[in-house]
């Protein structure tokens, strides 16, 4: 409304101008112009009124609405680059709406209360697991999740953490991105509604998710406080529910108190650390970061030398068409590895003891295997077990209690 009356507040200036210069030059002035020019700023007028009267009812219905914008907090050397569209800013009542929709069972439109219809973000993506399944879901065994129709997820799941950090591309293969010519698959928002529909996840429909929140009491009063009135839409809860996840930040681990110089790390894990950082070393930093990418990822695509044969039709390749990205899978972040196995896209290593195995002497050879796997012609690092227990306990000081204990990121008590 404001637009419009801006609008037409130029167009009005601009022929009171044209009015005021003919008459300056002096050769038209009759009766009927007089006229024309008489109704048309009686038209004018009446517009503007009521323009302004409709403003003011909505500035009037609107009087509460005043969000708190949600502070991140970010440590000074986390990047500053955040992946937050312009219409979506973080606001604490936006995030905590979206902490019950992403918890709520009903999310995918159904409206009962049989625990086998029931399937929320949260049935997988479990905090305690920094947003994994873990390895003992009574649902999912050895991590493999299943989507509500009983398919497999094509690949196993991914933890939840610092993703407002990534502008990379989300999932394994990075294909939820602006990069992808798919509008669904454009971003964090598009990508809820994708997940209530699809039969590996939620398998729901948008139409019945939002008349069950709607008809749900709790939720309209969250919804005017995140969004200015109690209307339920899907865009607004795409909208909360990619803020919670965006909240779901991790920065609080030994090492960064290392980094803050709050705590010293023991001899073993600052082995461990440069170990991780040099290339006469285990080699892990290109990929997965350090002290100068403290997301302990660079969020990008690699072949790490697991296979030799490459049969996965959803691996980078499969989306950027991409040659050299066959076997390519985006670096996990390793901070709260300690609680995020199994690792790797399929699941492949149920622990660290496992994965360190590997870089250490299993790597294998194939046409794809990124060069930045400088270690593949002897097989590994070549790690001596006292190096393996070393580079193990600097991985684990990546673990941040306080991220997989944090009420804010927690399951409400108790569900609308
Ligand atoms: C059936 C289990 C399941 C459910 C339910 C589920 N997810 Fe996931 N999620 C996965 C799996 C599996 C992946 C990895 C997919 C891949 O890359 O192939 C994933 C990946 C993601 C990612 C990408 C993370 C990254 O770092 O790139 C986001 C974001 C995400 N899920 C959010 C959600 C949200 C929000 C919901 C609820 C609306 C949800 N998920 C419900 C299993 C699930
Ligand atoms: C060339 C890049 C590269 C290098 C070097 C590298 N990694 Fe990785 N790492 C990856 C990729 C890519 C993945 C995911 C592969 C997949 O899912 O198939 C991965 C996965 C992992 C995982 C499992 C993460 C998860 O959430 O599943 C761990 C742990 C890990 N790497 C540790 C290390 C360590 C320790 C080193 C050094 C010895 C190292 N990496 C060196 C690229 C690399």
């Amino acid at each position: 409304m404001i637009q419009t009356v801006l609008l037409f507040n130029h167009r009005y200036y601009k022929s009171n101008k044209n009015v005021h210069k003919m008459k300056k030059i002096g050769n038209f002035r009759n009766k009927s112009f007089t006229f024309i020019v008489l109704i048309f700023l009686l038209i004018n007028t009446i517009f503007i009124i009521y323009s302004c009267t409709k403003e003011a009812e909505i500035f009037n219905t609107n009087y509460q609405y005043n969000p708190t914008p949600y502070d991140l907090n970010s440590p000074p050397y986390f990047p500053t680059n955040l992946n937050i569209p312009e219409d979506n800013p973080l606001t604490e009542e936006g995030v905590e709406l979206g902490r019950y929709l992403f918890y709520d069972g009903r999310l995918r439109g159904y409206s009962g209360t049989n625990p086998d219809s029931l399937m929320s973000c949260g049935t997988c993506h479990l905090q305690e697991y920094g947003f994994k399944c873990g390895l003992n879901h009574p649902k999912f065994p050895e991590g493999q999740t299943y989507g509500i129709t009983g398919l497999k997820t094509p690949h196993f799941i991914m933890p939840l953490i610092n993703l407002v950090y990534n502008n990379e591309g989300y999932l394994w293969n990075g294909s939820l991105s602006p990069r992808n010519p798919n509008p669904d698959m454009q971003s964090l928002e598009s990508f809820v509604s994708v997940v209530i529909e699809d039969p590996y996840e939620m398998g729901g429909s948008i139409e019945k998710a939002v008349q069950v929140i709607s008809s749900i009491d709790f939720y309209p009063p969250m919804f005017e406080a995140a969004f200015g009135t109690p209307e339920v839409n899907i865009d607004r809860i795409e909208k909360a529910v990619a803020q919670f996840v965006r909240a779901l930040v991790s920065f609080d681990s030994k090492f960064d108190r290392y980094l803050r110089g709050e705590e010293q790390l023991t001899d073993s894990e600052l082995r461990g650390y440069i170990l991780f950082t040099t290339e006469e070393g285990a080699d892990c930093f290109h990929c997965h970061g350090g002290a100068g990418t403290p997301l302990f990822t660079t969020n990008l695509f690699y072949n790490n030398a697991k296979d030799s044969v490459f049969t996965d039709p959803a691996d980078r390749f499969g989306f950027t068409r991409v040659l050299a990205d066959k076997g390519a899978y985006r670096a996990p972040s390793l901070r709260n590895i300690e609680f995020t196995a199994p690792y790797m896209h399929d699941g492949r290593f149920k622990n660290l003891d496992e994965v360190i195995n590997f870089y250490s002497e299993e790597l294998v050879v194939s046409p794809y295997v990124h060069s930045l796997m400088h270690k593949i012609d002897d097989g590994g690092a070549m790690l001596t077990p006292k190096e393996k227990t070393d580079l193990k306990n600097f991985l684990l000081t990546l673990s941040d209690h306080n991220f997989i204990n944090n009420p804010k990121f927690s399951k409400p008590e108790e569900l609308p």
